[in-house]
């Protein structure tokens, strides 16, 4: 591929760490990081439970009314709706699974690909989801998918929620991650996949430090930073 677009993408299922790399990732390269997730978090808790089960004509309507944009870069990276800062609020597990469901509805990934194309085509970016490499950004320059089994993604959850003196059972989170996959995986629009020419990171055995020096190793031997720089031809 000759053309490419000045992206970095960074796919994977739930838990995988994708969120805290693709923030890293963006710091690291001084670039804007869009955490496309949290446009199908923002859109679910707005649109609210069944939403998928609306006729077409009212769910487009519905998303008519909420505009995305993303402003500053690297940590200070924020994802707005109709102007207000995306928070904390989209980020529970009920939210996910809300997003989850929303995002199988064709209509509802083809006007948020439309947004998330816009942000990637004016300037370059770090995009994190499960359809970046694959969809949204076919000629990203680089394209990450990281993986990791359930157990290992919901023992990493565990330990995150303990941290902030949060209980739950290792058996739950363990079936909500394997509930998101199924939806995420299966679904017939954009199903969670690597991109042919994505390079793959099991990081059952790596900490966010380790994933990171992997996915910016495989940077610096292929042009580095540099390569990003947009018309540049890929050397994949
Ligand atoms: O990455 P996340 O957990 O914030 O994503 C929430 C849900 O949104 C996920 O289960 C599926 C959907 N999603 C998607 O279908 N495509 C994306 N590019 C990003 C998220």
């Amino acid at each position: 591929m000759s053309h490419f677009l000045p992206v970095v993408t960074l796919d994977g299922p739930a838990g995988v760490g994708k969120t805290t790399l693709a923030r890293r990732m963006a710091e690291n390269l001084d670039l804007p990081y869009l955490d496309s997730g949290a446009m199908f978090r923002c859109l679910a808790l707005k649109l609210g439970r069944d939403a998928e089960n609306l006729p077409e004509g009212e769910l487009r309507a519905q998303c008519a009314q909420w505009t995305f944009n993303l402003a500053g870069r690297g940590r200070k990276s924020v994802l707005l709706c109709n102007g207000q800062a995306v928070g904390d609020e989209v980020r529970t597990e009920h939210v996910g699974m809300l997003a989850a469901r929303i995002a199988t509805v064709p209509a509802v990934r083809e006007i948020l690909r439309a947004v998330q194309r816009a942000i990637g085509e004016k300037s370059p970016l770090v995009a994190e989801g499960r359809d970046m490499g694959t969809v949204v950004f076919p000629e990203a320059r680089f394209k990450f998918f990281l993986d990791a089994l359930p157990e290992v993604r919901a023992a990493r959850r565990l330990r995150e929620l303990e941290e902030r003196g949060e209980n739950a059972e290792l058996a739950d989170l363990t079936e909500q991650i394997r509930k998101r996959d199924a939806l995420d995986r299966n679904r017939a629009v954009a199903p969670l996949r690597p991109a042919r020419d994505a390079c793959v990171v099991d990081t059952s055995r790596l900490d966010i430090q380790g994933v990171l020096g992997v996915m910016l190793h495989h940077i610096s031997l292929h042009g580095g930073r540099h390569a990003l720089a947009a018309g540049m031809p890929s050397a994949l």
